[in-house]
């Protein structure tokens, strides 16, 4: 080969190189930048998740320190019922079902004369003595309880003495007491005689004013329930 084609023939090597040299470069770009969005998306993902995940955690954690205890599901309800002839029973029977508390049955040591003549009479020499009469198995403690529910039929134009029993065998200090009631003649004075024995009987508790409907008033019950108790 002369001298002359030589320098030609290497300008033209060196030249072919650079154009493969860049060829390879942008191959490589365009390589890189079709990894790059999927790789975005990726990281968007993951971020997307970061997102969503870090807030709600942050979120969670904060309801949970600030937490306003949610009386629907945090306060613990005692109902506590006494009952001769089984309206009370069924009014607090109700309050359970719609606030899934704990039901408790006040039973007299020595029940109640079946006839009801014969009922009237012990329950008139109990009210007149103001007596305690015994209960059976009353709960150790009702410490874990923040309301207690008190379901009662009027007696004598108050409430039964064995009501008075319960509610006086604890310290109830700082707890919130809801009288519920009914009778025969539905005399507002008389429950108002009964939500006074309550408040008399339970020592430091918050008493509210109570409910006094018919026994079979469910409507009226499922509202006490959800506008007083549960709030
Ligand atoms: C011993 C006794 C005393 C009662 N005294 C009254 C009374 O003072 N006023 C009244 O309206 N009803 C009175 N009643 C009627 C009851 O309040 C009424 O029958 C009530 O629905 C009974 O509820 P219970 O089924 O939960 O026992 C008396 C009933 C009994 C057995």
């Amino acid at each position: 080969m002369k001298e002359g084609n030589k320098k030609v023939f290497r300008r033209v090597s060196v030249v072919l190189m650079l154009v493969a040299m860049m060829c390879t470069l942008i191959a490589c770009g365009k390589e890189n930048s079709t990894n790059t969005p999927v790789r975005e998306t990726d990281t968007s993902q993951e971020n997307v998740a970061d997102k969503t995940d870090a807030p709600q955690e942050t979120a969670n954690a904060g309801n949970k320190e600030n937490a306003v205890p949610d009386s629907k599901s945090d306060a613990k309800i005692l109902i506590a019922y006494f009952s001769w002839s089984g309206n009370s029973k069924s009014e607090a029977e109700l309050i359970q079902e719609k606030t899934g508390g704990t039901l408790f049955e006040i039973v007299r040591e020595g029940a109640y004369p079946e006839d009801y003549t014969e009922c009237t009479e012990v329950a008139k020499k109990e009210k007149e003595e103001d007596a305690r009469p015994s209960i059976k198995n009353p709960p150790e403690s009702v410490s874990e309880y923040d309301k207690i529910v008190v379901c009662y039929p009027i007696w004598w134009h108050t409430a039964p003495m064995c009501v008075g029993t319960f509610l006086e065998k604890y310290d109830l200090q700082g707890k919130t007491v809801y009288p519920v009631s009914q009778s025969a003649s539905m005399d507002e004075d008389q429950f108002a005689e009964s939500v006074q024995f309550v408040k008399d009987c339970a020592k430091g508790a918050d008493v509210e004013k109570g409910l006094f409907v018919d026994a079979d008033d469910d409507e009226a019950v499922t509202k006490y329930v959800e506008e007083t108790i549960l709030q």
